[in-house]
């Protein structure tokens, strides 16, 4: 049979001072409680997670996680939280709970905390903290063994003096606890059902453990935003340093910002100040410059991108070249070997392979075949007040620059546009488009001119 896991993602988290439930708050990109559920699977556990605060949000937060969901109807407390998600779970076997709030909890613990259990009713995970707070306090007997949880709130000041903590990990042999959870009783003032009194019940047979758990941090529970920064922090370098391991180069990793799902390949460099998003795949040999900015990229192979691209949605292939300060949106796609330049944006568009769109240029809604040239200045005038419209541009055409092509409208294969042009109309394969005012030179005007506006203004004083 295998193993099942309780993830208790119930509560709303007051402390947190949100309209979000808590266990939603991302971290690097994931809502908090996709954390616990991965280390829980990843031991080789079924994972059912029990809801009731936004449950639709906390449902869909984990669509696609492979796990099972319980409803509490009423939050009233932890053991309240596991009697939920009983119907969900198998008759007998090992179950291990775990909180919402623990996103720094890994696989390997839970791994260490199962082999301890042996023929255990219940196995908790403590630890011993410098400051121990709001924790329940984990009472052992003389023989060493845990007696008893008591919460800080209802705990004596001897109580409050002990400093190893429940960590809110516990494994439990489910037959025996679907015996006892009945038996609970609710605590006064607010009536909680406490799961760590079962911890008592099973001291009693001589059959509880516990195992001290030496890394304090990964274990703490996030109940407000403090410690949401905190668990930020440390989930970052962890993720930085799985990069930094598998051959990503930071050159600067404290002010690097990369989210969990973020794909690096090996040689890639990383420059001061960059921030990765979300399903961002970046692959070998590329160069991100200082405080590029990337959400749901795929960045091909040699690619190089310059200080402060900013790019979303984007595909940029091997080779290319964007930036520095380049702006690609989403559903540009850079052909293998093109150029974006500086004051480049870029919006729902091919650019060929090859081609190059140097400067200060917006290119929306339009195709850019191979190797064309995009003078400095060009405008695809995608938009007509009312709707988008397309502009294509043939492989190897030449756009003279501060040239304006109207939408709907296309330049046909290796055609030619003289620089300032307004085209509205198609140009052919091959053709030269000139469409601008025609340029008169008066030999000898100026002078002309100049004294004439002289004249003007010493009349005027
Ligand atoms: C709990 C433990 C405490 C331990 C601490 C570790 C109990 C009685 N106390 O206290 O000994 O030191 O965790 O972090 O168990 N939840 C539900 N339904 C509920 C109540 C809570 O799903 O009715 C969920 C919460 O969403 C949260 C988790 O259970 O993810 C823990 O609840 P929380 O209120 O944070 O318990 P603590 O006071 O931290
Ligand atoms: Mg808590």
């Amino acid at each position: 049979m295998s193993d099942a896991a309780l993830v208790l993602a119930a509560g709303l988290g007051t402390r947190m001072r949100s309209e979000l439930a808590k266990v939603l708050h991302p971290l690097l990109g994931r809502p908090m409680v996709r954390f616990p559920v991965a280390a829980a699977q990843d031991a080789g556990f079924a994972v059912t997670v029990v809801v009731h605060h936004q449950e639709e949000r906390v449902r869909a937060a984990l669509a696609g996680q492979d796990v099972r969901f319980a409803r509490q109807v009423t939050p009233r407390g932890t053991g309240d939280a596991v009697r939920a998600g009983l119907s969900e779970l198998p008759e007998a076997g090992r179950l291990a709970v775990l909180a919402g709030d623990t996103p720094l909890f890994r696989a390997e613990t839970l791994t260490r905390l199962a082999e301890a259990h042996g023929d255990n009713l219940v196995t908790v995970l403590t630890a011993r903290v410098p400051d121990p707070a709001a924790y329940g306090r984990v009472l052992r007997g003389a023989d060493g063994c845990p007696q008893r949880i008591v919460e800080a709130r209802e705990a004596t000041p001897e109580q409050l003096d002990i400093d190893e903590i429940n960590t809110g990990v516990y494994l439990f042999d489910l037959a025996w606890l679907r015996t006892v959870l009945p038996d609970l009783q609710p605590h006064p003032p607010k009536g909680e059902i406490y799961l760590t009194d079962a911890l008592e019940l099973a001291a009693k047979l001589g059959r509880a453990g516990a195992v001290v758990h030496p890394d304090v941090e990964e274990v703490m529970g996030v109940n407000d935003r403090v410690a949401l920064a905190e668990a930020r922090h440390l989930l970052q370098q962890r993720v930085l340093r799985q990069h930094m391991l598998a051959g990503v180069t930071f050159e600067d990793p404290g002010s690097a910002l990369v989210e969990a799902d973020v794909a690096i390949g090996e040689d890639v460099t990383i420059g001061p100040g960059v921030v990765l998003r979300g399903r961002t795949v970046i692959e070998r040999d590329v160069l991100v410059g200082p405080g590029c900015v990337l959400q749901d990229c795929f960045v091909g192979s040699g690619v190089v991108l310059g200080a402060y691209t900013v790019c979303e949605g984007a595909v940029v292939e091997a080779g290319a070249k964007v930036g520095p300060l380049g702006r690609l949106r989403p559903g540009a796609r850079v052909g293998p070997g093109a150029h974006v330049g500086n004051f480049v944006e870029v919006k729902a568009a091919r650019i060929g392979a090859g081609a190059k769109v140097n400067h200060l240029s917006y290119i929306g809604d339009a195709e850019i075949g191979e190797n064309a040239n995009i003078g400095a200045g060009t405008i695809t005038c995608n938009y007509d007040g009312f709707s988008k419209h397309l502009t294509r541009i043939g492989a190897g055409a030449f756009i003279g620059s501060n040239s304006a092509l109207v939408a709907p409208v296309s330049v046909g294969a290796g055609a030619i546009v003289g620089a300032g042009s307004v085209i509205v109309r198609d140009v052919p394969e091959d053709a030269v488009a000139v469409a601008r005012g025609q340029q008169q030179n008066r030999e000898g005007a100026a002078p002309l001119i100049r004294a004439r506006k002289l004249a003007e203004k010493a009349q005027k004083q």
